[in-house]
């Protein structure tokens, strides 16, 4: 097989067969094939996009280039949940206690990650003493005896994908859908969970831009899921603007263990709901929608899932006093109201760039290996449809120097879009592609 005769047929609109596939990625995973001529393919699919089964085979293909993690030890139902990345996404913090106190047990691996705020794994690592580097045993037995653990990546899961995808970043050709499928899917493949639910976002601050495009995506990932053999179902959601009213690392967790204690029940509670929902569904564990929720329901107003909660930041070597008393989750020490200049309604927070103003503080990484700070953030005061009079503060920065502090109110200001008119705010709940 030569790589240039697949590049020609891709380039000409043709269909790839699973052998041509499989000796592509192979090949690449290897270094037989060059970048410049995987560049060249990625351009192709981009222009030219693939059929299902093409695209079903490049996902087994980049699952099969690595490790899999075995969760057999696991006793009962395994699910596990992915992101497609959004600003102020701190939904695992709560979607996993909530899960595991109504008996489904949730394994999930997670990164750190580049972008605005940490990943999970930063987020959690607020709290004092908290590990996420765990052996698999360790990893199946917490599983098991908590309900859920939250480690980082050891094994080498898709190398094909690690490769893959830093080759689209600098080629523009990220944004394409059978890439993102086969990439998405291949690492969830390769952990193993039973269920997979997927948050696939839309709107300024995330990949999928247009609902449309959104749908389309969420479709692609429950047919690949399925022809894999796991039940996957994608739930549709907004990042117009940030979720929930914080951003960064620590004060993330400060607002995911508020909305567990109830003392919040905006979109975040939502959405963790709906996710857990499908989870608690697809799991056996709930007959139908209703029953499902309302387990979930119960596992917060009992308290049930901030113990579990607890119980997990203790297995993982943190001070689980830290759950009940927040305050030992310290933040930055610089506190900068944003106050409105004008009166009416926020019509948007630019979601992209309240990230930015994160990554200025220092609480998001630019490159791997970077260093972040937890205790730096933001809080929104104000979200789309609120009314606004002058002077009303509409964030509150958590900065590490009076410097940053102030050029960070500027940043935060002008990602507010104030309006005349009142502003009606669309579902955030999409839809749901079973
Ligand atoms: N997330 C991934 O892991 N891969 C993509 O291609 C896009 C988002």
């Amino acid at each position: 097989m030569r790589m240039s005769d697949l590049i020609m047929k891709k380039r000409d609109g043709g269909a790839l067969d699973r052998d041509e596939i499989r000796w592509m990625i192979e090949g690449y995973t290897k270094g037989d094939i060059p970048d410049y001529q995987m560049s060249a393919m990625c351009m192709a699919i981009y222009f030219k996009g693939m059929t299902p089964d093409e695209t079903f085979e490049l996902t087994m293909a980049m699952l099969d280039s690595g490790d899999k993690i075995d969760l057999s030890g696991i006793n009962g139902v395994k699910a596990d949940k992915h992101s497609t990345g959004g600003v102020g996404d701190k939904t695992s913090l709560l979607l996993c206690p909530m899960v595991a106190a109504c008996g489904v047990k949730m394994a999930k691996l997670s990164g750190r990650g580049l972008g605005h705020t940490g990943g999970t794994i930063d987020k959690l690592e607020s709290f004092p003493g908290f590990s996420v580097e765990m052996s698999e045993e360790a990893f199946i037995k917490q599983v098991n005896e908590v309900g859920f653990a939250i480690a980082g990546q050891t094994a080498d899961l898709c190398p094909a994908d690690k490769k893959l995808y830093a080759l689209r970043d600098v080629t523009a050709t990220v944004a394409s859908m059978p890439l993102i499928v086969s990439s998405i899917l291949c690492k969830k493949l390769a952990v193993g969970a039973d269920v997979i639910v997927l948050d696939v976002k839309c709107g300024s601050g995330a990949f999928m831009q247009t609902e449309d495009d959104a749908f389309a995506l969420a479709r692609a990932l429950t047919d690949v899921g399925r022809r894999a053999g796991k039940k996957v179902v994608a739930v549709v959601t907004d990042m117009d603007e940030p979720l929930g009213v914080t951003v960064g690392n620590a004060i993330e967790v400060h607002e995911a263990l508020a909305t567990l204690r109830g003392e919040y029940r905006g979109e975040l509670m939502e959405l963790c709901l709906v996710l857990g929902t499908q989870i608690l569904r697809e799991s056996g564990v709930a007959a139908d929608d209703d029953a499902a929720r309302a387990m979930l329901e119960h596992a917060v107003e009992s308290g049930a899932a901030l113990e579990k909660f607890a119980a997990f930041v203790k297995a993982q070597g943190g001070d689980p006093a830290a759950v009940y008393d927040p305050k030992k989750l310290i933040l930055a020490p610089v506190c900068l109201d944003v106050k409105a200049d004008r009166a009416g309604y926020v019509r948007r927070i630019q979601a992209e760039d309240v990230g930015l103003v994160s990554m200025h503080l220092g609480g998001g990484r630019a490159a791997k290996g970077d260093s972040i700070d937890p205790g730096v953030g933001l809080a929104l005061g104000k979200k789309v449809g609120d009314p606004v009079a002058v002077g009303d503060v509409l964030a509150t920065i958590f900065a590490r120097t009076e410097e940053a502090g102030e050029k960070a109110v500027e940043m935060l200001r002008d990602c507010y879009e104030i309006s005349a008119e009142k502003v009606e705010r669309g579902p955030f709940v999409k839809g749901v592609v079973k």
